[in-house]
């Protein structure tokens, strides 16, 4: 693979194999991360530790027979492509301090519908021939500020006909409900350092609706905590 021709982290390659991941695709999905991580240090990070989480959140509902209709591997997926927009954002702005965001908050609110048609393959795949198009991941991306974080994004989507199915933009509206979960706390505790855990737990459950909230009641339950990651 030209210039993405680098190996995934090993947790990555770990998450590949157990997922039974396809050559083709853990070579596209590292390809997109590798893209992000190249363009911004800083959120090509922040979505390897998404991804990082919603292989854990996965795990804990496997094992603990939660019913929530997505699986593992569209919660990996998912996770792991969330951010891809953020290609077509201005890297000086990506990189700028936490707080500076405010200032180009027009700009930042592309990025959810800029990962949908980038992983729609709207743009081709950027001259990498092993990029792939995820149309799942696609949806993920567009809905995952848009279903449970406090500030809503973006305000109107786009016409989404062919090739999917009610069935399965239900499915990705809940795959994003869950990877917000995951993008949300690590935004607050591992990138901005505003939260501790505690604090990003309650500000979880108050934005959550009953399913996500049940989830993390079990998780405090069972003193699991899916978000510890190596930051
Ligand atoms: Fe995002």
């Amino acid at each position: 693979m030209d210039d993405l021709d680098e190996p995934p982290p090993d947790n990555l390659r770990k998450y590949f194999d157990s997922l039974g991941f396809s050559e083709a695709n853990r070579t596209s999905v590292w390809g997109w991360i590798k893209l992000l991580l190249d363009h911004s240090p800083t959120h090509g990070r922040h979505e390897l530790r998404v991804l990082d989480m919603c292989y854990n959140l996965g795990d804990f509902i496997e094992k603990n027979g939660v019913y929530v209709p997505v699986s593992k591997n569209e919660l990996v997926y998912g996770g792991g492509l969330h951010d891809t927009g953020k290609l077509l954002s201005d890297r000086r702005i990506l990189e700028e301090p936490w707080d500076s965001r405010d200032q180009h908050i027009g700009e930042m609110r592309q990025h959810p519908l800029n990962s949908y048609y980038l992983l729609i393959g709207k743009y081709g795949n950027l001259g990498h021939q092993d990029l792939r198009v995820h149309a799942y991941s696609a949806l993920v991306g567009l809905f995952h500020h848009k279903f449970h974080q406090r500030d809503r994004y973006p305000k109107k989507l786009p016409r989404l006909g062919t090739p999917f199915s009610a069935g399965t933009i239900k499915r990705a509206e809940s795959c994003s409900r869950l990877v917000a979960l995951a993008d949300i706390y690590a935004a607050a505790v591992y990138r901005s350092g505003n939260l501790d855990h505690e604090e990003a737990l309650k500000m979880l459950a108050d934005n959550a609706d009953s399913c996500e909230r049940d989830l993390l009641w079990l998780m405090q339950l069972r003193g699991c905590n899916v978000f510890r990651i190596a930051a």
